[in-house]
């Protein structure tokens, strides 16, 4: 078997052979021999826009794994901060690596007081908290202007310990502002999870102690949702970083990718959803309604997997726990019942439709009393490992300015005709 693809043009007879690698054609020879025609791909559903060496993602089987490390394992037995040194630099890193990687994300929490002081209170009261997060990323640009030194590895090493360590911190000033709570600081004591906790919920405690359960279930969330190779926000990551802008302003923009519901947001929608159908007698309608293509089942679906994605699996034993604690979600019997419908139905048989990471996170989320416009926020936190490691794999890399090409379909040259005779 030649392990090759020959594509012929027709109108011209031209052939042209590329050799598969890696499972993939190079475009390079394409276009050498054939300039001026294009892939149409919108939504990139046939384009591979990069190599890496980060996340194996198989689709067909579930299968997830960072830098070759099934996901099970690394939910079971790693943390989070160890996973993001796993992304950030290949390798799980030894006692001294891991200590001096925890100090330095544990020592970098705290934020400029301007940032505080006069950024986050110019936001209207009612401002939802991923808006807040996405401009206070962006914001940090011009507070640290080296980091346009992109190819020094220790300035870049400097902005990705600022990423991780400070987004939590944001994350809870734009929770706090937004209810009119005064901002608490970051405890050095707490680990990564403990002190988001601390950040988000203390009140009056002279000292915060996060419930373990709780914090637990937080850094496995966090670890579920730290890459998903090349999704709709590390793309963007990826395409805004190839033209060198700084990793702040790349980060931002890759939070605005998240923002949407069809990616970071769907975990919102889905309590929302949860919350509509309100009862077990309402779910055969719903799910009817969906099939007659009037709404989406949401939390069901993903663009790459097409069996059940395995961090839901994972998901749904950390909901186990976590209403041990907190008391079972009125919504959950709904969604468990939701799911054993569609999960038998040809609809969504026939489409190869399973629960995806969003389905059960919400009602986690919900029960540990996160409000439902900081759910992306969660996410946002826990996908800045992957988007700066692919940022930096790409950097390495020396990748081209990410430029696509169109197709042209709008009309032929015109005269410009004066606003009189129009
Ligand atoms: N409910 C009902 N039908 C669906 C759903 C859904 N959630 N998802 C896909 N379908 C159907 C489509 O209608 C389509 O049917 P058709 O062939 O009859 O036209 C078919 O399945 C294929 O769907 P596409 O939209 O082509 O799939 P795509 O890969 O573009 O979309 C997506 C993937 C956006 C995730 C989609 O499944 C969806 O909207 N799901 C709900 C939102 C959601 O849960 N998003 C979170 C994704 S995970 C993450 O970002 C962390």
């Amino acid at each position: 078997m030649t392990e090759s693809v020959t594509i012929t043009d027709n109108r011209t007879g031209e052939s042209v052979e590329i050799p598969i690698e890696n499972g993939g054609i190079h475009s390079n020879a394409f276009a050498k021999h054939m300039p001026g025609l294009w892939f149409y791909d919108p939504g990139f559903t046939a384009t591979a826009s990069a190599a890496s060496s980060i996340t194996d993602l198989d689709g067909a089987n579930g299968i997830l794994r960072y830098r070759g490390y099934p996901i099970e394992q690394l939910a079971e037995q790693s943390s989070f901060l160890e996973v993001c040194y796993l992304l950030l630099f290949g390798e799980l890193p030894n006692h001294e690596q891991m200590d001096n990687w925890v100090h330095d994300v544990t020592y970098h929490t705290f934020i400029h007081e301007n940032m505080r002081k006069r950024f986050m209170e110019g936001f209207h009261h009612d401002a939802h908290p991923m808006g807040m997060l996405m401009s206070a990323i962006a914001a940090l640009s011009t507070f640290y202007p080296e980091a346009k030194e992109i190819f020094d590895p220790e300035i870049r090493y400097k902005q990705i310990n600022r990423l991780i360590s400070k987004g939590p911190t944001l994350a809870a000033m734009a929770y706090r502002a937004s209810i009119g709570m005064p901002f608490v600081y970051p405890d050095n004591n707490l680990n990564y999870a403990e002190n988001f906790l601390s950040m988000m919920w203390r009140v009056a405690e002279p000292n915060y102690e996060p419930n373990p359960v709780l914090a637990k279930a937080l850094d496995v969330l966090l670890i579920l949702h730290a890459d998903h190779e090349q999704n709709c926000s590390t793309t963007t990551m990826r395409v805004v970083g190839s033209s060198h802008a700084d990793p702040f302003s790349a980060a931002a923009s890759a939070t605005g990718a998240l923002y949407g519901p069809r990616h970071g947001g769907a975990n919102e929608q889905v309590i929302h959803m949860l919350e509509d159908i309100g009862s077990y007698d309402n779910i055969e309608p719903f799910v009817e309604s969906v099939k007659l293509g009037e709404q989406r089942l949401m939390g069901f679906g993903h663009r790459v997997y097409k069996a059940y994605d395995p961090r839901a699996r994972i998901v749904k034993e950390q909901a186990d726990r976590v209403f041990e604690v907190t008391g079972k979600s009125p919504l959950l019997d709904i969604a468990l019942k939701l799911e054993e419908i569609a999960l038998e139905d040809d609809y969504f048989k026939s489409r190869n439709l399973y629960p995806n990471v969003d389905f059960y996170t919400g009602l986690i989320y919900q029960a540990m009393e996160f409000p439902l416009d900081m759910f992306t926020v969660l996410f946002t936190i826990g996908r800045m490992p992957g988007w700066l490691a692919h940022w930096q794999e790409m950097l390495q890399q020396e990748q081209r300015i990410s430029r696509p090409r169109q197709l042209y379909v709008g009309p032929d040259a015109r005269d410009y005709v004066p606003m009189a005779s129009r």
